[in-house]
């Protein structure tokens, strides 16, 4: 694997495979890798020639500088699981390589309504920092197919707009939530959990799924306070928001047959750690109930 930390150099690189007209995964990363990172990672390997994955913990998205700075690195083992997974190149820039100018926004981009709720609502300019670094690696790595995650169902229907209003030529694959056994979604975050916050945390999925067998008898309204006051009533957890959403607008949702696909997306404070959930409730799956 070759492990790549100037943008010329990846320029050269990208360059050379075009050249082999190899296709081109991308998987951009922050690192601190889990299986659900390395179930996106496996994927692009598959299914393209050339798997590329970045590591980059980007501070243009982070609207706070104490989540920035306590942000896992654990740049050494992330390139060791890389290459144990069949990634050709790992580009692991420096913040100067990526913004010699300075880290901070440089263009206002076009993100649409979905970039304006849910994170974008609690997290200003997070999705403005997203879309420069996603849109700056696609420039860079000019990826056939780039992988993402449902765990942050938002992200990829922002992407997706950004990818339309940039007119970059890319498919955006998204992948399945990968979860620990105990049900709670994979996420770099879960490593800042103290042993009795990590203990409580599988509460979140196992009260979004109970939620979906309650939304068949209950409205909009009433699965909405009930997932709300189940986890707010458990020891040190906060509901940030939770939205029933449009999965396609993610405009709220006030009645079941309102929308095809409907999702619901949490954030919850577990002690100052912040973790990000979702889960289908329409069409129904056998995954969910
Ligand atoms: P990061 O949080 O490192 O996540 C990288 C990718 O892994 C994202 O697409 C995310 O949705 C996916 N992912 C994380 N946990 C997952 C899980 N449990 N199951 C499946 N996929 C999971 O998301 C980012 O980084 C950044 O915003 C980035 C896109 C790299 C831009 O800086």
């Amino acid at each position: 694997m070759q492990i790549i930390r100037s943008v010329d150099e990846l320029v050269g690189y990208v360059a050379m495979q075009k050249n082999h007209h190899h296709s081109i995964g991308l998987v951009p990363t922050m690192g601190a890798l889990h299986a659900g990172h390395i179930s996106l990672v496996e994927r692009a390997v598959k299914e393209n020639d050339t798997a590329i994955a970045s590591v980059f913990v980007n501070p243009t998205q982070f609207n706070n500088p104490d989540d920035l700075k306590n942000y896992p690195r654990t740049e050494e083992e992330d390139i060791r699981i890389l290459a144990q997974a069949g990634v050709a190149a790992v580009f692991v820039p420096s913040v100067e390589e990526i913004y010699p100018d300075g880290a901070k926004p440089e263009k206002v981009y076009d993100l649409g309504t979905a970039a304006e709720v849910m994170e974008g609502k609690f997290r200003p300019g997070h999705f403005q920092g997203v879309a420069q670094i996603v849109s700056r690696l696609f420039l860079l790595a000019r990826p056939d197919r780039a992988y993402f995650g449902e765990k942050d169902f938002q992200q990829i229907a922002v992407i997706r707009n950004m990818v339309k209003s940039e007119g970059i030529e890319v498919e955006i694959v998204d992948c399945p939530i990968c979860r620990d056994v105990d049900g709670l979604a994979l996420s770099s975050r879960n490593a800042l959990l103290t042993e009795e916050q990590r203990s409580r945390a599988p509460e979140i999925y196992a009260v979004l799924r109970a939620s979906v067998e309650y939304s068949m008898s209950h409205t909009v309204a009433e699965t909405h306070a009930k997932v709300v006051a189940l986890l707010d009533s458990v020891p040190e957890m906060r509901v940030e928001y939770f939205e029933i959403v449009d999965a396609s607008t993610l405009l709220p949702v006030e009645q079941w047959d309102e929308a095809e696909r409907i999702q619901g997306c949490i954030t919850v404070y577990n002690g100052s750690v912040r973790l990000i959930d979702n889960i289908r409730y329409r069409p129904l799956s056998s995954e969910s109930v």
